[in-house]
């Protein structure tokens, strides 16, 4: 196959930004992931807080999509979405998932695993009740994963929508809200020269503390 007259297997990027050192990481990975967000948010990586939210149905089936990160602290991760969209039909048979961010400025790759469950109903306002009003109105418009006939079927509920809700505040379906991906295991990935990247990995173990091993990349 080729791009531009060139074989797409001579199309590769050396990573030669930074290394990464078990002892440069903090014991505790939610610290870890707060300072690479932090930095990645700092660097101005484009839309740092984009990640691939991976499920499975309960046959193990999997499937992957690009999520938004919205809250992030003691080894807790929110997202938001449709509560009958195919993510939530798979999360509903099988709770668990992983989440994995690549911040290509920083050359850097994390991995994020665990069960997930309902996000409370004040969290899933809180972010709901912060949103423009066309998101909002979206909520509403959009039947998550369901196939629709054309697009003017979605503008033609766009409009509904608004239309109704003029003059009130959007409220939040109850089918939409969120979820809290609860890390029972990370990776943090640096991409060093020639392929022999940094890779170190936190496993939760059963007395609650993390166990801290480097992977060969
Ligand atoms: C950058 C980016 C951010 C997104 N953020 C969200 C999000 O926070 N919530 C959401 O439901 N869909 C979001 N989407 C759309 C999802 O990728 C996906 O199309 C949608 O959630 C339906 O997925 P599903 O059919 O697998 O359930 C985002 C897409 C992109 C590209």
């Amino acid at each position: 196959m080729k791009e531009s007259g060139k074989s797409i297997y001579d199309l590769r990027h050396d990573f030669e930004k930074a290394t990464l050192n078990e002892s440069d990481v903090d014991n505790n990975p939610a610290i870890q992931f707060e300072k690479w967000m932090h930095q990645a948010l700092e660097a101005k990586v484009v839309e740092a807080l984009a990640m691939t939210l991976s499920t499975a149905s309960k046959e193990g089936k999997p499937s992957g999509r690009i999520l938004y990160l919205r809250e992030y602290a003691d080894n807790r991760f929110a997202f938001f979405t449709n509560y009958k969209s195919k993510k939530a039909e798979d999360l509903l048979e099988n709770p668990f998932a992983s989440m994995n961010f690549f911040w290509q400025e920083l050359e850097r790759q994390v991995r994020i695993e665990g069960s997930v469950e309902f996000h409370s109903k004040e969290a899933s306002d809180k972010y709901f009740y912060s949103r423009p009003h066309y998101s909002k109105v979206g909520a509403w418009s959009s039947p998550q994963s369901k196939v629709i006939k054309d697009r003017a079927e979605l503008e033609g509920l766009v409009t509904e929508f608004d239309t109704k809700y003029k003059t009130e505040d959007v409220p939040r379906p109850e089918y939409w809200g969120g979820y809290i991906l609860k890390a029972t295991y990370y990776e943090f990935w640096q991409g060093r020269k020639s392929r022999l990247h940094d890779r170190i990995a936190y496993t939760l173990q059963d007395d609650n503390t993390w166990k801290i091993e480097r992977l060969a990349p």
